[in-house]
């Protein structure tokens, strides 16, 4: 009999005005100092201080660190974990997106050990939890708050790498609304989409298990339903509620499955171009799902009875297209890009990107149709 899990944070509070838990974190952890991760972007929204009044309020010593650049290389979180290795830390709290909350697991684990976080990117089995995090989630895309996994750029590699350890699980999640309520569409719309990407990927992949697939399934039928509503209107609260919990099942669900082929050919497209996360899955997604379709039309077509139930009269065919289709209009429809064209990517650069894509094998083992290079080749000319 086959054994599977998923890992998920030991704590998680859900809905709008959630924020004002940290007080009871804090208290239950005893924590006198805290070490908060954010960036500039969230800093100039306000949102930070969101946090930080609770943390005033609760008379906590903490620092902040706040110049993570979005979509991290490796070294920029050295620098950032060397400057913050000073202050002392009970607590580690995220308040950003994946790029922050990323940062922050690297940090968690990396806080006076004897390894670096080079010796993780080689080995990422030595990392052990050092300090317990609270992550925050002011996008509505990564998951990273449920995940294990910190992904880093590497700029000699012109491409990005995921650094996966149990330890770097959160302990705790605060997925309170208000954090994405003034959140600018064009970011709600890429990072719903990867929240998408990453809900239709694990349920499709290879490594998808029933435990995996009941939040996958869950995840996709909260984003598909909502994305648009959160996209065209800030304010409704509801819609935006429902995407920050989907993406968290996404998240989940990266935990017991994996994210496929959408993601791998994405990773050169960030690494080098530095095409922003949701966006370079946006751009590939309906394209690789529909080389995909073959070998995953049933689950395609269950993805379908989950989320538009008024279709059951449809066939597997049916319903596995429609999916695709729901998913290329919603890419359309919140304008997101649809090709490579305003990157400046041309087909010049299609040696490089499929010899980069290939090379992304952590991912590219759980597509359920196996991809050659000539067909990585025909899926990037696709976009350009
Ligand atoms: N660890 C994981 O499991 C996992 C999964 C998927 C992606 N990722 C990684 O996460 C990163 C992408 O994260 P992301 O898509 O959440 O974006 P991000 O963290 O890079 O943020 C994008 C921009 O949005 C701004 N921003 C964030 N929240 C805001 C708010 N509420 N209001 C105004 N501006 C705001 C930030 O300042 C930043 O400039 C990538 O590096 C990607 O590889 C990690
Ligand atoms: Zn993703």
């Amino acid at each position: 009999m086959a054994v599977y899990q998923v890992k998920i944070p030991a704590c998680t509070f859900a809905g709008e005005g959630s924020i004002e838990k940290v007080k009871d974190i804090v208290e239950k952890e005893q924590a006198k100092t805290a070490l908060v991760f954010t960036d500039q972007g969230i800093k100039n929204a306000g949102i930070l201080d969101c946090l930080t009044e609770e943390l005033d309020k609760l008379g906590i010593v903490y620092h902040v660190t706040d110049d993570l650049k979005a979509e991290p290389a490796y070294t920029d979180v050295e620098k950032a974990v060397e400057e913050s290795s000073a202050f002392a830390c009970d607590l580690i709290f995220a308040i950003g997106g994946g790029s922050v909350m990323d940062a922050a697991k690297l940090f968690s684990v990396l806080k006076g050990a004897d390894y670096t976080l080079r010796d993780l990117l080689k080995d990422p089995s030595q990392a052990r939890k050092r300090i317990k995090t609270v992550m925050i989630p002011t996008t509505c895309g990564t998951g990273a708050e449920a995940t294990c996994n910190a992904i880093v750029a590497i700029p000699e590699e012109q491409s990005k790498k995921g650094i996966v350890n149990d330890s770097m699980i959160p302990d705790y999640v605060i997925l309170d609304s208000q954090m994405i309520r003034k959140l600018p569409k064009s970011i709600v719309a890429a990072t719903g989409v990867d929240a998408l990407a990453h809900v239709v990927e694990c349920y499709t992949s290879k490594k998808a298990t029933p435990l995996s697939d009941t939040y996958a399934l869950a995840g996709a039928k909260l984003i598909f339903r909502n994305i648009q509503a959160a996209y065209e209107n800030p304010d409704d609260m509801e819609a935006k509620n429902k995407m920050l919990l989907g993406a968290y099942y996404g998240g989940i669900a990266i935990t017991g499955s994996g994210t496929t082929a959408v993601h791998a050919l994405s990773y050169p497209l960030g690494g080098k171009y530095h095409i922003p996360h949701g966006v370079s899955n946006a751009i590939l997604f309906a394209h690789v799902m529909d080389f995909n379709r073959s070998a995953c039309e049933t689950e395609l077509a269950e993805l379908c009875d989950e989320v538009y139930p008024e279709l059951s009269g449809k066939s597997v065919g049916e319903k596995s297209c429609y999916i695709i289709q729901k998913i290329a209009e919603i890419v359309k429809t919140t304008n997101i890009p649809t090709d490579l064209s305003q990157f400046g990517i041309t087909a010049e650069d299609l040696d490089f990107l499929v010899e980069a894509g290939s090379q992304q094998t952590r991912l590219l083992v759980n597509n359920k149709r196996e991809l050659s290079k000539d067909d990585i080749r025909e899926i990037y000319k696709k976009v350009l």
